[in-house]
């Protein structure tokens, strides 16, 4: 008892010397499961990013199903997006972005899709390109808000100039110093205009942002490029994977470990691997940024990316990130990722070339062996057992069975969710007070009813929102009331939050833009 005592006591002083840092998510509520979405990178590089690229890719997002699956996030990566002008001020590059990166997001947003662009740290991106945000991180982060991006994510090339701002004690030290005053800057930059977006940070795992970036973004790479663009390379997967697992403590809600974007159906992998990596994704909690051309995918990889039980394991609301809890020659038994029903996922991977048979006890996982517990298999979609003490799996070469076991028969799905528009924009003609009237739908691919949406922010005095619920739909009814508005432009953010109702938390906060024009004197 003396011991159990000193030991609470000595946790106590060693908490109240360390205080928790912050996660910048338990304010904005976003990225609460980890981000899905596409960039173009992995499979185009920066050619031919353009304005039709990325709206026949948004096009073909909602054709495949794939944003009913989820994927919200989309947008431009290192594409020849924009220029510093004179005075200092980021312009969309209009020869390739005809009409401008403000029309692009608005393009997305009208289709119920959030919008996804790129930058970097340093001085130039990395292909020098464009120009980084190095001195100009408050008006270029004023611009993005501008634009509507939703989700940014800032690279780390070119970054030698920031070394003068914290002077390194020894000189390989200088990335690891850098890396976190920088960000920091511009998490900072990103709050003072004022507009919610998903943090992507992207130094490969230069300065450790595990320890610490969950204050500053909702996101971090842990590891160097998945592939060279236009191939796919199941090496460097693999490395990435094994870098990215060893870190599983870091995530959580918010706060993700981004070993790159997928590879899916890129060329360079078979259907095997396709559907062992994106289990791996699924089980390390990854973000899942599709990266492969959407536009001629085969019937496999639509299935496999849009995989509703694999992406209720990734998505699932307590975001814990599994690992390896034991390898048996060249497989492993992947656990520790419970889930929000009680039920844990588990995965055995057998990364070598001969089928692997593997005997996994219940101990393994970290169940008492006398439990009965039910066994889904999330790819082929079958539910055995009950099964007392464990189960032989035999998994072929470079193959997975991805399972979730549970003591109930019911493998209930978390909320995937979806709206129908992020954006409204209401136009007020002629004079005199109107009453415009527009919606978005949301509505959740989980299992259950949600609970109701409640609007949070405060809302200027010309807007209302009104929430109904249809079954697992809900119906944000938004009222603009022009009286008494002179001429002009206005907007609002509107925050909705779900909250859960044992814990008060947030379980997924949803923003959305009402643009309102009001063309003449239309108050009086
Ligand atoms: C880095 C990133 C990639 C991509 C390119 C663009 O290499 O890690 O994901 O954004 O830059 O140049």
């Amino acid at each position: 008892m003396g011991i159990v005592i000193a030991f609470l006591f000595l946790a106590q002083v060693a908490r109240a010397q360390n205080p928790a840092p912050k996660v910048r998510a338990a304010e904005d509520g976003l990225a609460l499961t980890p981000p899905m979405g596409w960039y173009p990178w992995n499979e185009f590089g920066q050619e031919p990013q353009n304005e039709k690229l990325i709206k026949e890719i948004v096009d073909a997002l909602i054709s495949s199903g794939l944003k009913d699956a989820g994927y919200v996030y989309v947008g431009p990566d290192e594409g020849i997006c924009f220029s510093r002008g004179a005075d200092g001020k980021l312009t969309s590059n209009l020869t390739r972005y005809p009409s401008s990166l403000r029309g692009l997001g608005d393009y997305i947003h009208q289709r119920g899709l959030k919008y996804a662009l790129y930058t970097d740290a340093g001085a130039r991106t990395c292909s020098k390109a464009m120009p980084g945000t190095e001195d100009h991180e408050f008006e270029d982060m004023a611009a993005f808000a501008a634009w509507r991006a939703d989700y940014l994510k800032v690279d780390w090339c070119n970054t030698q100039g920031l070394a003068h701002r914290t002077p390194a004690v020894h000189a390989s030290a200088r990335d690891e110093q850098d890396v976190a005053p920088a960000y920091t800057k511009l998490g900072a930059a990103q709050l003072a205009a004022g507009r919610p977006i998903v943090f992507s940070l992207c130094s490969w795992g230069v300065g450790e942002p595990w320890k610490w970036a969950a204050s500053v973004g909702h996101l971090w790479r842990t590891t160097g490029d998945i592939c060279s663009p236009g191939k796919a390379d199941w090496s460097a997967a693999m490395k990435n994977t094994a870098a990215n697992e060893k870190l599983y403590a870091a995530a959580g809600p918010g706060h993700w470990n981004d070993p790159d974007m997928l590879i899916n159906g890129m060329d360079g992998l078979s259907d095997t691997q396709n559907r062992s990596f994106f289990s791996l994704w699924c089980m390390m909690a990854a973000p899942l940024m599709a990266g492969n051309d959407l536009r001629k995918m085969t019937a496999s990889t639509i299935q496999i990316l849009t995989n509703q039980e694999a992406i209720a394991i990734n998505q699932d609301p307590l975001g814990i990130q599994g690992h390896i809890v034991r390898r048996e020659g060249q497989a492993e038994i992947w656990a520790g990722k419970r889930l929000f029903d009680g039920s844990q996922a588990v995965l055995v991977f057998n990364s070598g070339t001969a089928p692997a048979q593997v005997d996994m006890t219940w101990s393994d996982i970290g169940s008492a062996d006398s439990a009965a517990l039910y066994v889904r298999n999330l790819w082929t979609h079958r539910t055995t057992g009950p099964e007392r003490g464990g189960i032989t799996v035999t998994v072929p070469a470079s193959d997975v069975a991805l399972l979730r076991l549970s003591k109930s028969r019911a493998f209930p799905l978390p909320p995937v969710i979806v709206a129908d528009s992020y954006w409204l924009s209401f136009r007020a003609a002629g004079p005199g007070p109107q009453k415009l009237n527009g919606a978005i739908t949301v509505r959740t691919a989980g299992s259950d009813e949600l609970p109701l949406w409640k609007v949070r922010a405060a809302l200027p005095p010309w807007l209302s929102v009104a929430v109904t619920r249809h079954g697992k739909s809900q119906t944000l009814s938004n009222t603009v009331s022009t009286a008494g508005l002179a001429k002009g432009l206005y907007h609002a953010v509107v925050r909705a939050d779900n909250i859960e109702p044992v814990s008060g938390q947030p379980m997924s906060a949803l923003y959305y833009d009402v643009d309102l024009d009001v063309a003449d004197d239309a108050g009086n």
